[in-house]
């Protein structure tokens, strides 16, 4: 029996992400020394048989079909939201209400306004908090903004950042809530919001954005369809450096293909994510002999997480962002600070939101006039 206090964990959604937050939570005591243990109390979900079937599953020892039991069961001391966005305020200002500490996924809400009165009730009751921006904790990418923190590519010039799949490209696909802006959110909050949180990371602010969105199935299953199903953005940082977005999900054979890079004065870096565990860097000082990109492997146990994990060599996968995301957040209880926070997470919305209404709007449009309209 180990002596370490335990922490309770109470689950809401059982979905693709209830499962991979379960799976973190269970494989982080493996891999890290933590100061308490965390254990999967409860789940939640709409379909009884589907949710008793997932608690099952992903060893969660108990289950319910109302998620305010999991806020308020004095068993569970962090309420982890796995739902759809349109949901996530008012379960995150529940469970903060109760005291508990929360991990909300991406994107914080499906608008700003309510992404930011989450985040400020959540401030205000005291209680650790984090948005679900795993991909920071991939080791390549944690490698990748240190290197630009060091100077390896001098002064940012130009960020680029490309995420695609062909989630939607099959007009047959039947309506559910990614295809309801007011559920699901856009697709420059789904699958931007983590394009903008590493821009953000590594760049800095964005102020301004131009953008230009496109819905090429309008309808499904006799229902409209009021989600972009593909977009494009052009941005200024704050501190001169340009920046581009695309985020798409009608591109057929690119299932989840994202790649992010970053051309300084001094060098360019670039991530792929089907290579996921590799670094693109050009050093503009080398000799042109080496001239071109060299393949770093972030698996040195030099590097960030690395040495948490296998021997160099073995790879690593998508489960383990997880993983160091809930090791992270254990190693820091009961005090925290959880990073990024949900303060972060709003911010991230409100650059969605200035895209949104740039592209609706077909011009500018300053991140500061979403900051004021709040
Ligand atoms: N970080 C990542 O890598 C990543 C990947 C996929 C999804 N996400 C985010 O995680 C969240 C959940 O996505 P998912 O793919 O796990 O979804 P999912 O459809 O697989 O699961 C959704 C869960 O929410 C529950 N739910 C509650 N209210 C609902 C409603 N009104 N409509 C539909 N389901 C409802 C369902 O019962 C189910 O348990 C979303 O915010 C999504 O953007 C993050």
């Amino acid at each position: 029996m180990s002596s370490k206090p335990e922490v309770g964990v109470g689950i809401v959604g059982y979905g693709l992400m209830g499962r991979a937050h379960a799976h973190g939570y269970t494989v982080a005591p493996h891999v890290r020394d933590l100061p308490c243990l965390p254990r999967l109390r409860v789940i939640s979900g709409r379909n009884s048989e589907a949710v008793a079937r997932a608690a099952a599953r992903y060893g969660v020892e108990e289950w319910t079909a109302d998620w305010r039991e999991v806020v308020t069961r004095p068993d569970v001391q962090i309420v982890d939201v796995c739902t759809p966005p349109g949901t996530h305020a008012e379960i995150v200002e529940a469970a903060a209400a109760e005291g508990k500490a929360v991990l909300c996924e991406k994107p914080l809400a499906a608008e700003y306004a309510a992404a930011a009165t989450a985040a400020r009730v959540v401030a205000d009751a005291g209680v650790p908090n984090a948005i679900g921006f795993n991909y920071r904790r991939l080791p390549a990418l944690a490698l990748m903004k240190r290197l630009i923190d060091e100077g390896h590519v001098g002064d940012i010039l130009l960020w680029r950042s490309v995420w695609l799949s062909d989630e939607f490209l099959d007009p047959d696909i039947p309506f559910d809530w990614r295809f309801e802006r007011a559920m699901g959110a856009s697709t420059i909050a789904d699958l931007g919001a983590h394009l903008i949180d590493l821009a953000l990371w590594m760049v800095g602010e964005i102020v301004d954005v131009a953008a230009q969105s496109e819905t090429f199935t309008p309808e499904r299953s006799g229902r409209s369809v009021d989600v972009d199903e593909a977009s494009s953005v052009l941005v200024r940082f704050a501190d001169g450096a340009r920046g581009t977005f695309e985020m798409a999900r009608t591109c057929a054979r690119r299932p989840c293909d994202f790649f992010v890079e970053v051309n300084g004065t001094g060098g360019t870096l670039r991530f792929d994510y089907p290579r996921l565990n590799e670094l693109w860097y050009g050093d503009a000082r080398d000799d042109d002999v080496f001239y071109g990109l060299r393949r770093i492997r972030a698996e040195s146990p030099r590097h960030p997480y690395a040495r948490d994990w296998w021997p160099i060599g073995q790879g690593l996968g998508y489960g383990v962002t997880f993983v160091n995301q809930a090791a992270d957040h254990l190693e820091r209880w009961p005090d925290g600070p959880w990073d990024p926070d949900l303060a972060q997470g709003a911010r991230v919305q409100s650059i969605c939101e200035a895209m949104e209404r740039a592209a609706a709007e077909a011009r500018w449009v300053g991140v500061r006039e979403i900051d004021y309209a709040r």
